[in-house]
């Protein structure tokens, strides 16, 4: 073989292994972004630390998707029990929770389910379907928008704290951040609450505002106690 025909094969070789080096990979699991330790560490630390999540406690995730952040979240958490909620069973399903689990044991070098318990839950649009008085802390992203029925789901979440629990909510606002009065995400697009009418729906449902930060990673979180 002449050295130009050489040259030629090895060029023809070298296109075809940066193109597999270029192919997109396959995503780990369906419905959910995929994130790094640093950015989970960067993103979710300080919600984390805002919510005074410990060791042992009980956590759920209402409204959580397929749980892709739960389970990220799970990564920086011990000992814990994890309910990972939502209406939605097209997203949430156990097939792929059990995908995203696996993924972010292996990237983050924990056993993520000999480390935290998790369970998860689907609910409708009225109720959590979560067990009564069972969670130190609930946490809730980018729902309120989202509840079609929110005196209702607001009542049935103060029920699924223990004495004491913590709920927080974090989502956009009517003209809070730089949104309008609609969600900014085209495919949603619902009215937007402002944040008195928002605080005045988790007042008249017996809730107490006890925490709130101005941004976490560009919207506000609120912390309520249940009084009822
Ligand atoms: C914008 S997504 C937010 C998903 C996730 N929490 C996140 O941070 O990306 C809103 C989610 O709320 C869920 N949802 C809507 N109404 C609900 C309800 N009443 N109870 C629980 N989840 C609900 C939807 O199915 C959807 O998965």
């Amino acid at each position: 073989m002449s050295y130009s025909m050489i040259a030629r094969v090895l060029i023809v070789y070298l296109m075809v292994i940066s193109q597999l080096a270029c192919a997109p990979k396959a995503a780990p699991y369906a419905n959910g972004p995929v994130m790094s330790q640093k950015n989970i560490r960067k993103t979710f630390q300080p919600i984390l630390q805002f919510m005074d999540v410990k060791p042992g406690m009980v956590f759920a995730d209402i409204g959580a998707s397929s749980g892709a952040f739960s389970v990220m979240m799970a990564t920086l958490m011990d000992n814990s029990k994890i309910y990972i909620q939502d209406i939605d069973t097209t997203v949430l399903r156990s097939d792929n929770l059990n995908k995203i689990i696996s993924y972010y044991s292996k990237q983050s070098r924990k056993n993520l389910t000999s480390k935290n318990s998790f369970y998860t839950i689907i609910g409708n649009s009225l109720h959590s379907n979560l067990p009564n008085s069972s969670c130190d802390i609930i946490w809730s992203n980018g729902t309120v928008h989202n509840f079609t029925s929110i005196d209702s789901m607001m009542k049935d979440l103060g029920k699924k704290l223990k004495p004491g629990g913590l709920l927080f909510l974090r989502d956009s606002f009517k003209n809070d951040h730089g949104e309008g009065s609609y969600c900014s995400d085209a495919k949603c697009a619902k009215p937007l609450l402002t944040i008195d009418e928002f605080l005045n729906t988790m007042n008249r449902n017996g809730f107490k505002l006890v925490k709130r930060t101005p941004d976490m990673s560009g919207y506000p979180v609120f912390g309520f106690t249940y009084l009822n």
